[in-house]
């Protein structure tokens, strides 16, 4: 029997990365995609996949459960064993210390939302894409693993921490089957440009300064988005129920490590660093014990830094009309008022 798996966020970096690769490697699944097409979200982004019978669209939002209702009749109308892998929430760090309202209301309301009506379809399996940034900041050592205690930091960890919390409870309360899932820093085709690497990307190729904040010595461990999404499908596929699974590339960066890796490759001078402001309440360093996930579900990167970072600045250079589409407008207005005149 054929697997429909309803995707929620599936417009944006991530979700709409994962779609593509459901295209590839699962291409019997059916898919429907429930995304509100926020600022970050892009039906540009699903150009690939948009004359795909098996695809669905359904613009809607998950903090309306009529909406999520239509997105469940939709893959209900496709047939076969229901699954559903949760992207959708508000993803940036800056934007939660400017407001942090539309996080609760999309991170924790709307997955409280989509596990009511998951529950009351009977979907064979749940998976929650959380992040390493609920377990708070590391020292120069250590890692993260599953049993590190959660000491979320920002608005926004702080509401992710909020929905794993909402889907644990759903599992011990009712038996639900959920995953959760916990990956560090993504990079790759798609990611909007307020995210550090593709914005250093974008304006080291038009000759801008790049905003580094406080000392640039900030570390986050850097996983190609397709390692990620690789991993959530082995979670989907084998993944225990009520478990949770760190998902990392053990490749530590401090901020300006990399910075200085993107204008080697693009043959740009380290003038164009300029440091800024620090955000408030900056977590000095994320990294990822995988143990877990490689261990138990046979998961590993498959990408190493040196070959997906190229890959990925190629791809921005052969989709710069995207990136001039995302970069305008609202995206605009953002700038301005993070970065002021820098
Ligand atoms: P993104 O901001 O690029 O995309 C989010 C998508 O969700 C967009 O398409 C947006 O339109 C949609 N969305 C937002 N609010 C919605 C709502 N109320 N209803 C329906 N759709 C809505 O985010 P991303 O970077 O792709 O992250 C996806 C998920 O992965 C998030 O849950 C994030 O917390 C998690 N995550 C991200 C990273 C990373 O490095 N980017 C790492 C670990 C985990
Ligand atoms: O760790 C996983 C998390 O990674 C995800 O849960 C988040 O959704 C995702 O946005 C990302 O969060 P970060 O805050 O780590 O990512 P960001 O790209 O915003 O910043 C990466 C690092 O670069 C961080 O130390 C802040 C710094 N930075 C960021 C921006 C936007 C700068 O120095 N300058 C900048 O202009």
């Amino acid at each position: 029997m054929h697997h429909t798996i309803l995707v929620t966020g599936g417009a944006g970096f991530i979700g709409s990365n994962f779609v593509h690769m459901l295209a590839e490697i699962r291409p019997e699944a059916r898919v429907v995609n429930l995304d509100a097409l926020t600022y970050a979200g892009n039906l540009e982004n699903l150009e690939p996949v948009a004359k795909n019978a098996r695809h669905r669209f359904v613009h809607g939002d998950i903090t309306k459960p009529e909406d999520v209702e239509k997105a469940f009749q939709e893959a209900k109308g496709l047939g076969g064993q229901l699954f559903v892998v949760h992207f959708a929430a508000e993803s940036h760090v800056d934007r939660s210390i400017v407001s942090g309202t539309p996080f609760v209301t999309t991170n924790v309301v709307g997955t409280q939302i989509l596990l009511d009506a998951s529950r009351r379809h009977g979907v064979e399996k749940f998976v929650h894409v959380s992040t390493d940034e609920v377990y708070g900041s590391l020292g120069d050592t250590g890692l993260f693993t599953e049993e590190t205690p959660l000491a979320p930091n920002s608005p926004y960890s702080a509401s992710k921490a909020g929905s794993d919390l909402l889907v644990r409870a759903a599992v011990h309360t009712h038996g639900f089957p959920a995953c959760i899932t916990r990956c560090s820093n993504n990079y790759g085709p798609y990611q909007f440009p307020e995210k550090f690497l593709p914005l250093m990307i974008a304006n080291a190729t038009e000759g801008k300064s790049i905003p580094v904040y406080g000392d640039g010595m900030y570390v986050r461990d850097w996983l190609y988005v397709r390692d990620h999404c690789e991993a959530i499908l082995a979670v989907l596929e084998k993944g225990q129920v009520g478990e949770a699974y760190n998902i990392g590339g053990n490749n530590e960066l401090a901020n300006l490590v990399l910075v200085r890796h993107v204008l080697r490759e693009l043959g740009k001078p380290e003038s164009l660093i300029t440091y800024v402001k620090d955000r408030p309440g900056h977590d000095r360093r994320y990294a990822i014990d995988a143990t877990k996930i490689r261990r138990e579900l046979g998961w590993s990167p498959r990408f190493t830094f040196a070959e997906a970072l190229p890959l990925t600045i190629r791809w921005y250079a052969t989709h710069s009309g995207w990136l001039q589409r995302v970069r305008s407008g609202a995206y605009r207005e953002y700038y301005a008022r993070q970065y002021g005149a820098s």
